[in-house]
């Protein structure tokens, strides 16, 4: 019980929605779902494009983020190796149901005139690869089954990372959690890493750590989508 069972959403900034949302349905053929006004956050744009039964891959576009230069090294990794700040991602893949449909939507890629590495053959996935908008790495991998655990964990990389076999063991089976029914209270903010709000965000972040469960529901509850379901015609 507790366990996450998939993506729900990625989100990636943009600071040009109308690019991404070009790119990601007319190059690649992904459907917009949701664009909307983001919950909460003046002036900030939503977007999701159907990824899947039950996922989505999510923009946001703030006013500020017309004026945060990426910078390749650090924020963006340039290419699918490339390297970038702890915590940033390093790239986006995307699963195609089969190598056919890779190949198909290679065809799409290059059809749109973007230049496409692979598929190449990783024996967990076969991949390729694409530069999207805005220096987005994407990488979109076709899988037949399961990893196979005994194949795919590396005893030697096991131990560059520093891990004991028990903690291996550990990582490969966590241990399991009772849930509490969401009645365990919440921790001092300074405890462990935790958000940090900036600029003009800081003083509305701190008085944000002493609000309730309550009360952060009741600030951010958005449950009315923000257009009116249209009537059927008499
Ligand atoms: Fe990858």
């Amino acid at each position: 019980m507790g366990l996450p069972n998939g993506v729900h959403h990625l989100a990636i900034a943009t600071r040009d929605m109308k690019a991404q949302l070009t790119f990601f349905t007319q190059v690649v053929g992904m459907e917009l779902e949701a664009l909307y006004w983001m919950h909460g956050v003046e002036n900030t744009v939503h977007a999701f494009l159907r990824l899947g039964d039950t996922c989505s891959l999510s923009f946001v576009q703030a006013p500020d983020m017309a004026s945060i230069e990426p910078v390749m090294g650090v924020s963006h990794p340039g290419f699918s190796a490339g390297s970038v700040a702890p915590g940033a991602m390093q790239h986006l893949a995307l699963s195609v149901p089969s190598e056919v449909e890779l190949l198909a939507l290679r065809d799409r890629l290059r059809s749109h005139g973007y230049w496409v590495a692979g598929p190449v053959n990783h024996n967990l996935c076969k991949s390729m690869y694409v530069q999207a908008p805005e220096g987005l790495v994407l990488e979109f991998a076709t899988e037949e089954g399961a990893i196979d655990t005994e194949q795919w964990i590396d005893p030697a990389v096991v131990a560059f990372c520093g891990i004991s076999p028990s903690e291996l063991e550990g990582f490969m089976r966590p241990p399991p959690f009772q849930s509490q029914g969401g009645k365990v209270s919440q921790p001092p903010p300074n405890t462990r890493p935790n958000f940090v709000f900036t600029g003009e965000w800081a003083p509305r972040g701190e008085a944000f750590f002493q609000l309730t469960d309550a009360q952060i529901a009741a600030a951010l509850d958005s449950p009315t989508p923000p257009v009116p379901k249209r009537r059927p015609a008499p």
